[in-house]
């Protein structure tokens, strides 16, 4: 289990009045969402866990060791970032050099390298476009590429920061079905969403956070089960909940077409 552990957090962009502020958070799950209005903070809390930007005040730990502390080298191997843009992260000659250089940024033994690359290549669907410029992937496949960087490093947390804006279909499954091995392999998979519809079917626990605050934390069926809390957060019910309130007049929790059936025939 890892745990994330946050006390007194405070952040504030040099040119922006926009402040994250985050008293304690602890986060123990293996799979968590992070949902919030556009401005929130949800990346900005990203950028601090990652080191891409300096806490002003407070801690971080994760498993209680500072996370302040660790060598760059230590920190890619314990946090690890897929960015909203997958261009941002691709800057290799070719999709196999891409993956290879994050490793090298880790130390990894040249001997295992090749295999390692390999695997994750073929994990995320992309085995065939080894030789290929990055740049020539479409934009689902430089986000795969994105994602094989970090798989490849496999580090204890994944952070994806909105992962399925710009995928399709099958790479949206396919993103889901990775996030969830790699939940069911005990690590701590972390990703900002705005959709709701499948915040509500992939996971168990979320923090929603409104102008730099952490505003819930708790079961998505709590979230949306608190009368008027979607709407005051800038948030939309999942679409099941939503037609139900509106065409039937239901105002039950509904996660799921399945939890819909599920419930209509249990009760
Ligand atoms: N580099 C920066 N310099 C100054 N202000 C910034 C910077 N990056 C973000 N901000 C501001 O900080 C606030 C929080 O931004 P952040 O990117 O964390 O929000 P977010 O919750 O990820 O939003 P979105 O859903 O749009 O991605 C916003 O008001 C944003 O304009
Ligand atoms: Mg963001």
């Amino acid at each position: 289990m890892t745990a994330i552990q946050i006390n007194n957090l405070s952040y504030q962009y040099p040119t922006s009045d926009f402040k994250l502020s985050i008293n304690q958070l602890n986060m123990t799950e293996n799979l968590v969402a992070i949902a919030g209005q556009n401005g929130a903070g949800k990346s900005t809390l990203f950028k601090l866990l990652t080191g891409l930007v300096q806490l002003q005040a407070g801690e971080i730990q994760i498993n209680q060791h500072d996370l302040a502390g660790l060598t760059p080298e230590d920190r890619l191997k314990t946090i690890g970032i897929v960015f909203q843009d997958p261009s941002s992260q691709l800057f290799n000659a070719t999709v196999q050099q891409e993956v290879a250089w994050s490793l090298s940024q880790t130390g990894t033994d040249a001997a295992v390298v090749a295999e390692k690359v390999d695997q994750v290549l073929t994990t995320v669907g992309l085995i065939d476009s080894k030789d290929k410029n990055p740049f020539d992937l479409s934009m689902p496949e430089k986000k795969l590429l994105s994602i094989a960087t970090v798989l490849a490093v496999d580090p204890q947390i994944y952070l994806f920061d909105e992962p399925m804006i710009s995928l399709d279909w099958p790479s949206q499954q396919l993103v889901t079905r990775i996030m969830q091995q790699l939940a069911h392999e005990d690590h701590q998979v972390i990703t900002i969403t705005h959709d709701m519809d499948w915040l509500a079917a992939t996971f168990s626990k979320v923090y929603v956070l409104t102008e730099g605050k952490v505003s819930f934390e708790g079961t998505p069926e709590a979230f949306f089960g608190e009368s008027g809390l979607a709407q005051e957060t800038g948030l939309l019910t999942p679409r099941i909940m939503t037609i139900a309130q509106e065409v039937l007049g239901d105002s039950r929790v509904y996660l799921t077409p399945e939890d819909y059936w599920e419930k209509k025939h249990t009760s």
